[in-house]
């Protein structure tokens, strides 16, 4: 043990030494920026310099925070986070006090950087677990954060009421692409490779079940963390290393989790863990290695280039926000940023046969962010693995919902013609995407179900209402406020504003009043034939199994707590806490639509209402913004109010076991041995 803490201590002297020598060779260098681009992988230390290096300006801050609290009449959720109806989904979150206190301590000037001023405003949205809405100020993520190990809590068997979280070394992790990182540890004496597999007992010296379900439940962004889920569950197994296919092209990956790469700082230099090995209790001491990802080579261009907002990206990001209203979407952001995820999979490092994640099944259909599979041992159940509704790479809207409904449609197909009669629904990992996508499953599984989907509605105030009177006035369809673009709960299209929002629907909600619009569907007509060539359902609902890590949110919640609500699909969930013996099978965000800051003045533009005194305006600086836009309402448990609310609880839990959480393959055939044994 005090070999390993040695080397570390000597590592880090040595690299303290190498930057002073370099700050003294040249005066460049001593821009703190200067120093953490200067090398793919630096200490947490340099990098975290350079965030705090660009000065704090009063007026740029308090421009950023009077739009914020100015979009929340967007928000269709401030008022019911405010505090929650249903224990199991706790929220007790008063976002518009917290924004005016951030507002408050900048008019004093009392941010001592502009990173404390955008964590102080991102931590404010964050609180809300939210996956939906969320404030991301691109300086705050300029770098990847990387340990070079995960963790995955592992039972014996499926069926252990305990597990454990295990020392997992990343480095071969297929399609995550970390160039240089396993040689940056070793040049600094870190040796992780003899510790996989390891029992972690202890984290920071706190017991590791107890030390990562409190780093799940918090999931504050001062550790580095985005909480976009929302139960404790999906939090802590967003921590956790498992199976994925999120890469720009739809590879396999086992994910490093959130635990070993955040995109935020992550609070600390090092992390300290105690580990039991075969030869004995071992501490290991592992520092944070960073990687620039943003653009500038100086504290100065790094503001420009980076935090700036420059009149061409504004431009182009409007423009981008500008698309017809078939791109609405329902979707929580990724664990890392763009820059990694395409690094990640812009190289195929890996084969499908040394994949050791990639199922090796006959495949009855790939298409982008679906694959249709019938297991080896159980031929006569499928697999349907939904592992995102929208692609990563920009793709041809059209083209990708045609392609969804045509691969359902043969898939499904030959799978019947091979035998199948069962089928299982992976959902892990489904961060959500477009609701037109959600749709087309919907309806290709059950064409003759009149419309699917959830009744949802928008939230309203003065200038919302105002919007909505233009869009009518103007027959405006490209705005999300015409009334025209929706249908009536009886499923006829909507002939009047009066029908939608005007008045709109008083509500007390939390007791603060409120007003929402009248229940609503989207408008995708009244029959399937459009959207799918399926007649008939393929299977029926005791024939499909979902399965999921719990990790399932917005369009992929719509979805799969259709199958749950409408048709009684029961589920097999996956992993979590040490202890947790229930859990839901989608534990995320369940509002109906997310929407940028970016739309939202497009639509204000769309009414000529931009120059409103209650308006909110762009942001002067490089940022994502995007808000929870319209609540669902569920089909069952309507005394809890919102879809967000209702607690879906998977009908079996299971923990992930060391043979099988990187082998989607086993997890399928162990499920459906479990729910159709030989049948
Ligand atoms: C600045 O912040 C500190 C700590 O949050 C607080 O004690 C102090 O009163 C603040 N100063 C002003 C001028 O608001
Ligand atoms: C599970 O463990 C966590 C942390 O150790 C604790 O807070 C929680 O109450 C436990 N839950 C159950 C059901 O025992
Ligand atoms: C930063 O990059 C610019 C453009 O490539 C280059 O001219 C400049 O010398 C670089 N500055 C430093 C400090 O490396
Ligand atoms: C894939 O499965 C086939 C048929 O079961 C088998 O022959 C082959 O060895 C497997 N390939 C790998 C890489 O496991
Ligand atoms: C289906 O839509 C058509 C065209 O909008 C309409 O004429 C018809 O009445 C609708 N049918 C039902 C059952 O709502
Ligand atoms: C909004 O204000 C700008 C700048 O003053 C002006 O050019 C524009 O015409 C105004 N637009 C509307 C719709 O009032």
């Amino acid at each position: 043990m005090p070999q390993i803490s040695l080397l570390v201590l000597a590592a880090s002297i040595g690299l303290i030494n190498a930057m002073s020598t370099l700050s003294h060779l040249n005066d460049h260098c001593s821009d703190s920026c200067t120093q953490a681009s200067a090398s793919t992988w630096v200490s947490a230390e340099v990098a975290h310099a350079c965030e705090l290096s660009v000065p704090y300006s009063k007026t740029r801050s308090l421009a950023i925070v009077d739009s914020a609290i100015k979009f929340l009449p967007y928000y269709s959720l401030e008022t019911w986070f405010l505090h929650s109806p249903n224990p199991l989904i706790p929220h007790a979150v008063d976002v518009r006090s917290l924004l005016r206190g951030v507002q408050q301590k900048a008019s004093t000037s009392n941010f001592s950087s502009d990173w404390d001023f955008n964590i102080a405003v991102t931590d404010a949205f964050n609180r809300e677990h939210d996956g939906h809405t969320v404030f991301l100020a691109a300086c705050t993520e300029a770098f990847s954060w990387n340990l070079p190990f995960s963790i995955s809590t592992l039972a014996e068997t499926p069926y252990d009421r305990t597990a454990f979280p295990t020392f997992v070394v990343n480095y071969d992790f297929p399609n995550q692409n970390r160039l240089g990182l396993e040689a940056h540890f070793e040049s600094i004496g870190v040796h992780v490779r003899p510790y996989d597999g390891a029992r972690i007992l202890s984290i920071d010296g706190v017991e590791a079940g107890k030390y990562l379900t409190d780093l799940a439940a918090a999931s504050s962004i001062y550790d580095g963390l985005v909480g976009g889920f929302e139960s404790l569950n999906p939090l802590y197994v967003r921590l956790m290393s498992r199976y994925s296919a999120d890469t720009e092209c739809g590879l396999y990956t086992q994910e490093v989790g959130h635990f070993s790469q955040r995109s935020f700082y992550p609070g600390a230099e090092s992390v300290t863990v105690r580990l039991q090995t075969a030869y004995g209790v071992q501490v290991l001491s592992v520092p944070w290695a960073a990687t620039f990802i943003a653009k500038g080579n100086t504290t100065a261009s790094f503001f420009a280039q980076t935090c700036a907002l420059s009149a061409d990206e504004a431009a182009s990001r409007r423009e981008t926000h500008r698309s017809d209203i078939s791109a609405r979407k329902g979707v929580t952001a990724p664990d890392s940023q763009r820059a990694v995820r395409s690094a990640a999979s812009s190289t195929r490092q890996d084969t499908p046969k040394t994949n050791y994640v990639q199922p090796n099944l006959t495949s009855f259909g790939h298409f982008i962010t679906l694959d249709i599979y019938q297991l080896a041992e159980h031929p006569k159940v499928g697999v349907v693995y939904f592992e995102q509704f929208e692609p990563s790479t920009s793709f041809n809207l059209n083209t990708y919902f045609r392609g969804i409904s045509e691969t359902l449609f043969t898939g499904l197909t030959a799978l019947k013609k091979a035998g199948v009669e069962h089928v299982l629904i992976d959902i892990s990992g489904n961060r959500g995407g477009y609701i037109n996508a959600g749709a087309i499953a919907l309806w290709s599984l059950w064409p003759n179900d009149l419309y699917p989907g959830f009744p949802a509605v928008y939230r309203v105030n003065d200038l919302i209402r105002r919007e909505a009177a233009v869009a009518a006035v103007t027959n405006d369809a490209d705005s999300e406020y015409f009334y025209g673009n929706y249908m009536t709960q009886n499923y006829t299209p909507l002939t009047s504003n009066e029908q939608f929002m005007d008045p709109p629907v008083a509500q007390t909600v939390n007791g603060v009043a409120d007003a929402y619009s009248h229940p609503f569907f989207d408008n995708f007509g009244n029959s399937s034939k459009a959207l799918t060539s399926f007649t008939a359902p393929p299977f029926t609902g005791k024939d499909y199994i979902l399965v999921s890590n719990s990790m399932c949110a917005s369009t992929c919640s719509v979805f799969s707590s259709y199958l749950f609500q409408k048709h009684g699909v029961r589920s097999a969930v996956f992993g979590g806490t040490p202890n947790v013996t229930v859990s839901q099978f989608d534990g995320g965000v369940k509002g109906s639509e997310v929407t940028t800051f970016e739309r939202i003045i497009l639509e204000l533009e769309l009414a000529g209402l931009q120059n409103d005194t209650a308006a909110p305006q762009a942001f002067p600086v490089s940022l994502l913004f995007s808000l929870n836009f319209r609540n669902a309402l569920p089909y069952i448990n309507e005394q809890d109010g919102i879809l967000e609310y209702v607690w879906e609880q998977g009908t079996k839990k299971y923990q992930f076991t060391h043979e099988q959480y990187n082998k989607p393959q086993k997890i399928w055939e162990f499920v459906a041995e479990e729910f159709f044994g030989n049948n």
